[in-house]
């Protein structure tokens, strides 16, 4: 029996399952509502009130990422009233900070700029705070600025129920809340694990990236999709290319196995790629140095002496050791050479150390 249910969205009838919010079911029907503190795999907050609309005989506008449907429910999503309150929220977010795109890092990416070119908020009649927390820039990962923060929230979930890392979250009170690590001290002195997940959502400029800060804007950089290399995991990754170099790495959103998130390795350990000291040609031991070698002739002796060792020793004097930084794939063809090549069932893999 189905359990579906109707309610009305813009006078459109549309089918919805118990449980789901009005901003779930909008979506699932291509109407556009528009959030900035809701966060997927997270629970609603409802605390920014970008994505408010209007339900017949309710008496305010509802947050729609939180308020769950019910059968009947007539709701508009860009009536007069939501609009104006709409433009209100994005009024007093731009004056709760600095929020000057000029330098910004995440000009072209930040969701805040859009609201307010979408929803054409061009002044703001509210007085900007007089003070704010000082930017916090000493670590070599990530900037604080917390003039640009609107305390949305999307980082505290996505360290303590995306990641679970439960390294930060929201700290004093009104005008002077603050997101925090425990006791307030600095990010290389905290839990932080510099996964760049509070990065990764922050909406505006507030957190930001050090080693890719004025290296280029969005809009100049080409994307590439591609598979971490650090691990068997296989995380889905885009590398951020400008003139030929890799700017910065972020996951990609929609692919599996990661749905955009990262380990620290993943999200900053980039720099090896363009490094000048990595080795690009295989090297052969000669006395106390090593001489460059065509792949040809690197393969050909170490297959010679695997070789000279079996005939003389015996198979079972060889081994292979694998490992779980490699993919499922690799591990397969190691224990593919041992076994048929070698001649022996000396696998292991380091997992089991
Ligand atoms: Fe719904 Fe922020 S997106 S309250």
């Amino acid at each position: 029996m189905s359990t579906e249910q109707t309610l009305t969205i813009n006078g459109k009838k549309v089918n919805f399952t118990p449980g789901q919010t009005i901003l779930e079911i909008a979506r699932e029907n291509g109407i556009d509502i528009p959030t900035l503190c809701y966060l997927d795999r997270c629970k609603p907050t409802g605390s920014c009130r970008i994505c408010l609309v209007e339900v017949k005989g309710a008496r305010a506008l509802v947050a729609s990422c939180a308020m769950p449907a019910a059968p009947g429910m007539e709701v508009q999503t860009e009536s007069e009233s939501v609009i104006k309150a709409r433009r209100m929220v994005i009024e007093l977010l731009l004056a709760s900070g600095e929020h000057n795109c000029m330098t910004c890092e995440a000009n072209g990416e930040c969701t805040l700029q859009d609201l307010a070119y979408k929803y054409q908020v061009e002044t703001v009649r509210f007085a900007r705070p007089m003070e704010y927390f000082p930017t916090e820039s000493n670590n070599p990962l990530i900037i604080r600025d917390f003039s640009k923060c609107v305390l949305c929230g999307r980082c505290v979930q996505a360290c303590n129920e995306v990641q679970v890392n439960l390294a930060i979250s929201f700290g004093y009170r009104g005008t002077r809340s603050k997101i925090v690590t425990k006791g307030d001290v600095a990010l290389e002195d905290s839990d932080c694990v510099f996964c760049g997940e509070c990065v990764r959502v922050c909406p505006v400029g507030a957190l930001v990236e050090k080693k890719a800060r004025y290296m280029g804007r969005s809009w100049e950089e080409t994307k590439i999709r591609t598979t971490c290399t650090y691990c068997g995991v296989g995380c889905q990754i885009y590398l951020h290319i400008k003139d030929g170099r890799v700017l910065r790495v972020s996951g990609v959103d929609d692919g599996l196995p990661n749905q955009g998130s990262l380990c620290v390795k993943g999200k900053f350990g980039y720099e090896f790629i363009q490094s000048d000291q990595r080795l690009t040609t295989p090297l052969i031991r000669e006395g106390d140095g090593f001489k460059e070698a065509t792949w040809d002739e690197a393969l050909d002796m170490v297959a010679k002496r695997f070789l000279e060792i079996k005939e003389k020793d015996g198979p079972d004097s060889l081994a292979g050791l694998t490992s779980a930084r490699v993919t499922n794939e690799e591990n397969y063809l190691m224990q593919k050479l041992v076994r048929t090549g070698f001649g022996t069932n000396n696998i292991d893999h380091c997992a089991r150390l």
